[in-house]
C-alpha cells in the first residue's frame, strides 16, 4: 500500500450522463484500494474559491454503487467563472487563480483529479501549474470533442437520447407526409449528430464539419418525396451555419452566447424549397440528463480506477482515455488537440455515403 493520502475531485463544465458514475469508481478505487480519503468538492473551482472551502469527504455510503445509475453530478458543476477572468458584478473580470490554489492547499489535497471538457481541463491545468498541484483529467463531454480520447463519459447517453428521438419522430413524419427536422447539441463538433442520424436511420445529416448546400439538401429530399418514402428525416449539429455563414446563436442573460436555431431557419428554407410541411424539434439538455448508458458508466468506471491508480504511481498531467477498448493515459496536453475531425475516411461517414444519406455535400 502506499502512504495515505488525502485527494481532491470535482467536476467542472457542463453536465452530462455518467459523471456520478465517474466519482463513484474514484471513491471505490481509492477509499478500498488504497485507503485514502476523499474529498469532493462542489460547483467545480467555484468549491474552491469559497471559504470555508465549499467541499465534502465522500465515503462508500454517500459514493456508492447506487450512483452509476444517477443522472448529474452530485458534486455540482459550472461552465462559467473561470478563475483566471473571474466575472464581476460590474462586467469587469479577476484574476482569482492564486485564492482557488489556496482552497486547495486549505483541503489538504496530495492531488486533484478534474473531470471536465477541454475548456475546463485547460484551466485545471494551468491552475495546477502555477500552484504545483498534481493533477489528473477525465474526460467528459457529450459533444466528444476532446483530444486523445475516442470516448467521453456522456456522449454515448446523448447519442442514445438523440436516436430515441429519431424513433419518436418517424412515424408522425410518416403518417403526416412531414419533413422532421431534429436539432442536436455538440457546439462545433458534429458527432452526436452524424451517429445518432445513422443510428435512427435519418435522410439527411448536417454537421459543422462539411459544408453543406442548401439546394443538395432540399434535391435529396424531393427526390425520396417522389420515390421511395413520403416523408424525410434530417438531423443537423446547432453548430452547423446558415446560408450567411454565420452560427444561428443566442446571447443569454449572463451574457454568455450558445448556439441553437439552425433547425427553424432550415425548416423554413426546406418548406420554401420543397414545398413540403416541414417541423422542428430542438432536442437541448434532454441530451445531457437522464440515466447513463451500459458503455458510459463503463467508461467512467474505467477512467475513475484509473486516474486513482495514476496518483497511487505518482504520475500527474495525465489524461485517462479510451481506445480500441482500453483504458490508457496520454499526457494532459493531448486534450486540447483537435478531436477526431471528420476525415474523408471516417468510418461513419463512409457508413452514411453508403446508406445513401445526404450530407449536403454532393449530389446524391
Ligand atoms: O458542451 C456541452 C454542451 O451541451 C454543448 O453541446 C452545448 O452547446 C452547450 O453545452 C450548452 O451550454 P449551456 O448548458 O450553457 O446551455
Amino acid at each position: 500500500m502506499t502512504t495515505a493520502k488525502t485527494i481532491g475531485v470535482l467536476t467542472s463544465g457542463g453536465d452530462c450522463a455518467g459523471l456520478n458514475a465517474v466519482i463513484r469508481a474514484v471513491v471505490a478505487r481509492a477509499v478500498k484500494g488504497y485507503g485514502w480519503r476523499v474529498f469532493g468538492i462542489h460547483q467545480g473551482t467555484r468549491g474552491l474559491l469559497s471559504r470555508p472551502v465549499d467541499a465534502v469527504q465522500l465515503d462508500l455510503d454517500s459514493a456508492g454503487a447506487a450512483m452509476l445509475r444517477l443522472a448529474g453530478t452530485i458534486l455540482g458543476s459550472t461552465n462559467r467563472g473561470d478563475p483566471f477572468a473571474y466575472p464581476l458584478p460590474d462586467g469587469g473580470r479577476q484574476d482569482r487563480s492564486q485564492e482557488v490554489i489556496e482552497g486547495i492547499r486549505l483541503l489538504g489535497l496530495d492531488a486533484l483529479i478534474g473531470i471536465g471538457g477541454d475548456g475546463s481541463l485547460a484551466i485545471l491545468r494551468r491552475l495546477a501549474q502555477q500552484g504545483g498541484i498534481p493533477l489528473v483529467g477525465i474526460p467528459k463531454t457529450i459533444d466528444n470533442d476532446v483530444g486523445g480520447t475516442e470516448s467521453s463519459v456522456g456522449f454515448h447517453t446523448a447519442v442514445m437520447v438523440a436516436t430515441e428521438a429519431i424513433d419518436r419522430l418517424q412515424p408522425t413524419a410518416a403518417s403526416h407526409d412531414r419533413v422532421m427536422i431534429l436539432e442536436v447539441m455538440g457546439r462545433d463538433c458534429g458527432q452526436i449528430a452524424l451517429a445518432a442520424g445513422i443510428a435512427g436511420g435519418a435522410d439527411v445529416i448536417l454537421v459543422p464539419e462539411i459544408p453543406y448546400s442548401i439546394d443538395v439538401v432540399a434535391a435529396h429530399i424531393s427526390k425520396l418525396r417522389h420515390g421511395t418514402h413520403n416523408f424525410a428525416i434530417v438531423v443537423v449539429a446547432e453548430g452547423v451555419r446558415n446560408d450567411s455563414g454565420a452560427h444561428v446563436e443566442r446571447r443569454q442573460a449572463m451574457g454568455n452566447v450558445t448556439y441553437g436555431g439552425i433547425g427553424h431557419v432550415l425548416g423554413e428554407t426546406i418548406a420554401q424549397l420543397t414545398g413540403a410541411e416541414t417541423r422542428v424539434t430542438v432536442l437541448g439538455h434532454v441530451q445531457r440528463g437522464g440515466q447513463p448508458t451500459w458503455d458510459d458508466r463503463l467508461i467512467a468506471s474505467a477512467f475513475g480506477v484509473q486516474a486513482v491508480d495514476l496518483i497511487a504511481e505518482g504520475r500527474y498531467d495525465r489524461l485517462v482515455a479510451w481506445r480500441n477498448r482500453r483504458v490508457l493515459d496520454v499526457p494532459l496536453l493531448a486534450a486540447f488537440e483537435p478531436a477526431q475531425r471528420m476525415a474523408s475516411d471516417d468510418t461513419l461517414l463512409r457508413t452514411a455515403r453508403g446508406l445513401d444519406i445526404c450530407l449536403g455535400d454532393q449530389t446524391m
